[in-house]
């Protein structure tokens, strides 16, 4: 494996490597959500880059940016483990040097939910991941289900920006007990972990009650219901998988989204309603032809 740490020699060493290339973009901190990226992309591509960067851009100034768990030795030995070519982990100066001004404003779509919650969120993240594909040029790229407002941002961007690669959207891998793995589950004390797996149960129950063609309002009120103490809501609704635009009436096919507070810890989730004959929305299929190193 190569570790690049900056843009230049990241292409360059992108350039020589077989296609097509799959990329998967992390914040470091590895876990089994993140290898499952990195392994499908192994399956599904000649070649593997991933990149390791903890986005300053991305996080608001009251967030836990300088205290997001920082674990390059372990990630470099993982990274490596899983199959990734080259590692493009470049400093802060490198991907942001003195005067740097431009950010990718991906409109209404950034600004609901998470983007509401966290102004400045997903222009961080589309002007950061702009630059992770400008800078490896990748086949496609590979995102997690777990943080679902964030693929159709990015989506967006790629399709409003012309640009040429192509999503792969794996699903969320989760604890035994439902809870979705996250780098800030380890700010969890005790009593948060033990009732974070009712925050999975609520969004599983409400998207069960709209499969079932439930009243939406009845549905969500007893989904609420289920979140247990200390966590509390910070919204639950049902959405368009796509534009995420709320549902007013209940229709098929859906997202459930929602975001918990755990003391200073925030948790997002969600869960797809499928369409009534079975199609999943949000996971990309996994690709038949099966290339590279295997
Ligand atoms: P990070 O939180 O490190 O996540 C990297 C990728 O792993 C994202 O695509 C995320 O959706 C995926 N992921 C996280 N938890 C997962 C889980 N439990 N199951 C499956 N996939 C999971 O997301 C970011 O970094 C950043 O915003 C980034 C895209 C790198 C831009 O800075």
């Amino acid at each position: 494996m190569l570790t690049s740490k900056t843009a230049g020699s990241a292409r360059a060493v992108a350039r020589g490597l077989a296609r097509p290339l799959g990329l998967v973009p992390t914040m470091g901190a590895l876990h089994a959500g993140h290898r499952s990226l990195l392994d499908r992309a192994r399956r599904e591509n000649e070649s593997v880059a991933a990149s390791l960067f903890v986005n300053p851009m991305q996080f608001a100034p009251d967030e836990d940016y300088s205290r997001y768990p920082r674990s390059f030795e372990s990630d470099a030995a993982q990274f490596e483990s899983a199959g990734v070519e080259l590692l493009y982990a470049p400093s802060v100066d490198e991907m942001y040097p003195e005067g740097f001004s431009t950010s990718v404003d991906v409109g209404e779509i950034g600004k609901t939910f998470e983007g509401a919650a966290r102004p400045g969120h997903f222009a961080g993240v589309a002007t950061v991941v702009a630059k992770l594909l400008n800078a490896i040029e990748p086949t496609r790229l590979y995102l997690g289900q777990k943080d679902i407002q964030q693929t159709a941002v990015l989506r967006r961007m790629i399709r409003d920006l012309d640009l040429a690669v192509e999503i792969v959207v794996c699903p969320t891998v989760r604890e035994s007990d439902g809870l979705a793995l996250s780098s800030r589950n380890a700010y969890l004390d005790e009593r948060q972990r033990a009732a974070a797996p009712s925050f999975q149960r609520a969004l599983a129950a409400l998207a069960e009650s709209i499969e079932m063609g439930d009243d939406s309002n009845v549905a969500l009120m007893a989904a609420r219901l289920l979140l247990e103490s200390p966590l509390s809501w910070e919204y639950l609704a049902v959405v368009d998988p796509l534009t995420f635009e709320l549902h007013e009436k209940l229709r098929r096919p859906a997202l459930v989204v929602g975001a918990v507070r755990a003391g200073s810890t925030r948790l997002v989730d969600n869960v797809v309603v499928r369409t009534a004959d079975g199609v999943d929305p949000i996971l990309t299929p996994p690709l038949v032809q099966a290339a590279g190193r295997g």
